[in-house]
């Protein structure tokens, strides 16, 4: 590789990609594709934290590539691959589980949500999930990790235990940075502004796919969730308007005093529409490309395969650099 230095980051193939992902992750991999070396992974071994139909799941694993593909990532120039093709995520997670402190774990939003959620299947890898998660940044001696801001805690925590182990070993990995956008980092629910757009959500009105047709986003947006003041404005207690002006800043790349601005003295239902079709004009795109790389299985097995080959090539060398460290004996 050149000089550039290195983005990671993932999405679980759960549920389906939301405007949420979009805006708070994959908008901003396609933003910095041309300045970073990337790897884009579907991070399929963190799906199985909760039970998954395999058909279904290896259908929409590849759905999720594809749907990278589409939104605008390069496949040829970035790595793009399956987590599971390469072996090395769970080996270093299991290497650094043991320099991960249960308490550290057990602080988790996330895990003490879906354990709540899920409470007939609080399972051990639910629990050491963010150890997966850092050894997949850790592994490619990531500089900068684009995510939503629900991801900071699992994020410091990676560093925290980055550093604990170049604190014992000298300097074995890169610490890496999170990169969380201004606007659309936490897109919430159409349905219940309060609660953040979740990809799993079983009320289809609550989230956007980036699939989704021009109607289905009128009729979402439509529905959504206001309030009865009437004003346009950003302020507490305005979750849902709030959430339709950080949407569309994030779209049209303004600030929110500017969409603020934009729409002073228009109705709800005008505001609405407006929200709308700046999404669908964002996402008219991506569902074109999607439906023209669904024809070409043959390129798409060529980009995982060939993402994979590199992703193994990078993952091994940090991964034997790692068992020196540890005192473990050449193969
Ligand atoms: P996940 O859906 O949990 O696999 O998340 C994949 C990426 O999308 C991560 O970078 C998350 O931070 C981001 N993300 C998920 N939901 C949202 C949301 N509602 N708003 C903004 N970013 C999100
Ligand atoms: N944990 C992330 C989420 O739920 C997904 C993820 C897994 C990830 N490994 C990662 C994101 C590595 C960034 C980097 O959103």
């Amino acid at each position: 590789m050149d000089d550039k230095k290195i983005i990671f980051s993932g999405i679980q193939p759960t549920g389906c990609i939301t405007l949420g992902n979009y805006l708070g992750a994959l908008k901003n991999w396609v933003n910095l594709q041309k300045d970073y070396n990337c790897i884009f992974s579907v991070v399929d071994l963190h799906s199985i934290t909760v039970r998954q139909d395999p058909t279904e799941l290896r259908k929409r694993c590849m759905s999720f590539l594809m749907q990278y593909l589409a939104c605008g990532i390069d496949g040829e120039e970035n790595i793009v691959y399956f987590q599971s093709h390469v072996s090395a995520h769970a080996e270093l997670s299991w290497i650094l589980n043991c320099y991960t402190y249960m308490g550290e774990l057990s602080r988790m939003t996330q895990f003490k949500d879906k354990s709540s959620k899920h409470a007939d299947n609080i399972n051990a890898g639910l629990f050491t999930y963010p150890v997966l998660m850092a050894a997949d940044i850790l592994l490619y001696q990531t500089d900068l990790v684009p995510v939503g801001i629900d991801q900071k805690q699992h994020l410091e925590l990676c560093c925290d235990i980055a550093k604990r182990f170049n604190g014992v070993y000298g300097d074995v990995f890169k610490i890496p940075q999170g990169y969380i956008p201004k606007e659309g980092a936490r897109v919430m629910s159409l349905q219940d502004p309060t609660s953040k757009m979740s990809k799993s959500d079983p009320n289809v009105n609550g989230f956007i796919s980036i699939l989704d047709d021009a109607d289905t986003i009128r009729r979402k947006f439509k529905r959504a969730v206001t309030d009865s003041d009437g004003e346009i404005a950003y302020r507490e207690g305005k979750d849902g308007i709030n959430n339709l002006l950080s949407i569309y800043s994030a779209i049209t790349n303004q600030t929110i005093d500017e969409s603020v601005n934009e729409f002073a003295g228009l109705g709800y239902g005008v505001f609405k529409e407006r929200v709308a079709e700046a999404v669908i004009e964002e996402l008219r795109p991506v569902r074109e490309k999607y439906d023209e790389l669904s024809k070409n299985k043959d390129y798409i097995k060529q980009i995982y395969t060939e993402g994979a080959k590199r992703a193994n090539y990078l993952a091994s060398k940090t991964l034997r650099k790692i068992h020196r460290k540890l005192g473990y004996v050449d193969r």
